[in-house]
């Protein structure tokens, strides 16, 4: 009878170890917070929640974007500018870019990850486009690409979308076009230019973008897509009657210094922080300060 009893006991505390071993699995393969995809992004669009986004393009400060609760985070060919230190967003490679999305996988687990598609890897011949397109998700693991451009690029957005692959589009001021506007001013404030705007959202919205970026253009006219098309759009210098926000994390941080337009607002000055650190360091290396007894073996 004693036997008896005592195997229940076991069988009762077996049964329950694995539960939670079950539990504990679970837990880690599916955070208790739910992973943004395209269809989130859309419900919060309907919801009027706002959608918050900023650029990363390594793993140590995705990580830190990632667990902040940012919506999307976006591998922007401004890389270009602020990790290799060129003057434009054209040199950037498709490697270069898969090389930081790679990085940017490895340590994102709720925020949408959309990557830039750079220059001269996708306008005017939409296999290509696609090609480009199924290399950055194949070897990044990313979960959608961007396009600069409006309806001249429209074959390219249908012919990626083929494969399953999630399109943003980016209408207004786009950057890879800069030699074209000569200047990096605000866009579409004349009639023509804004009509033109209204258009190609309307097209990347036909064509099946799941978003659109607006940068640099009046408030109202961004208002006034935003309105208009039911994809959510995402403002940088384009206002605040949009769907949602987003800017280069560098900008944004005050790493970098010599970029600062009207719609740019500084969270930081962490150049001026982190000059102040690395001068505490040269001090102490030079003073014999650092290393000291508890640091060192
Ligand atoms: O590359 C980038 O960082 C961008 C943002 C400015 C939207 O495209």
């Amino acid at each position: 009878m004693l036997v008896t009893g005592s195997w229940f006991v076991f069988l009762y505390i077996f049964a329950a170890a694995i539960d939670n071993q079950q539990k504990k699995d679970k837990m880690e393969m599916e955070p208790s917070f739910p992973k943004i995809t395209t269809h989130v992004l859309q419900e919060m669009k309907l919801k009027q929640e706002k959608i918050a986004m900023l650029t990363a393009y390594d793993f140590s400060m995705a990580r830190i974007l990632d667990q902040a609760g940012i919506d999307i985070i976006l591998v922007g060919d401004s890389a270009s500018n602020v990790m290799a230190g060129h003057k434009t967003t054209l040199p950037i490679t498709l490697n270069d870019m898969i090389y930081h999305a790679s990085s940017v996988m490895r340590a994102v687990k709720r925020a949408l990850v959309v990557v830039d598609l750079p220059f001269g890897t996708y306008q005017g011949d939409s296999k290509e486009a696609l090609h480009s397109a199924i290399r950055i998700m194949k070897e990044s693991g990313a979960n959608a690409v961007k396009l600069e451009g409006g309806e001249e690029i429209h074959e390219s957005v249908e012919r990626i979308l083929t494969a399953g692959i999630p399109v943003m589009g980016h209408l207004g001021l786009t950057p890879q076009s800069i030699h074209k506007f000569g200047t990096y001013v605000v866009r579409a404030t004349e009639e023509d230019e804004a009509r033109k705007l209204v258009h190609d959202a309307h097209i990347l919205e036909e064509a099946g973008c799941f978003a659109m970026i607006l940068e640099k253009i009046p408030a109202k006219l961004a208002g006034e897509v935003t309105e208009k098309v039911k994809i959510p759009i995402i403002g940088i210098g384009a206002g605040n009657q949009v769907d949602g926000q987003v800017l280069v994390l560098h900008d944004m941080l005050g790493i970098t210094q010599e970029f600062s337009p009207r719609f740019l607002r500084r969270y930081h000055n962490l150049s001026e922080e982190i000059k102040g650190s690395v001068k505490t360091y040269i001090g102490d290396v030079k003073g014999l300060d650092f290393p000291n007894e508890r640091e060192q073996y």
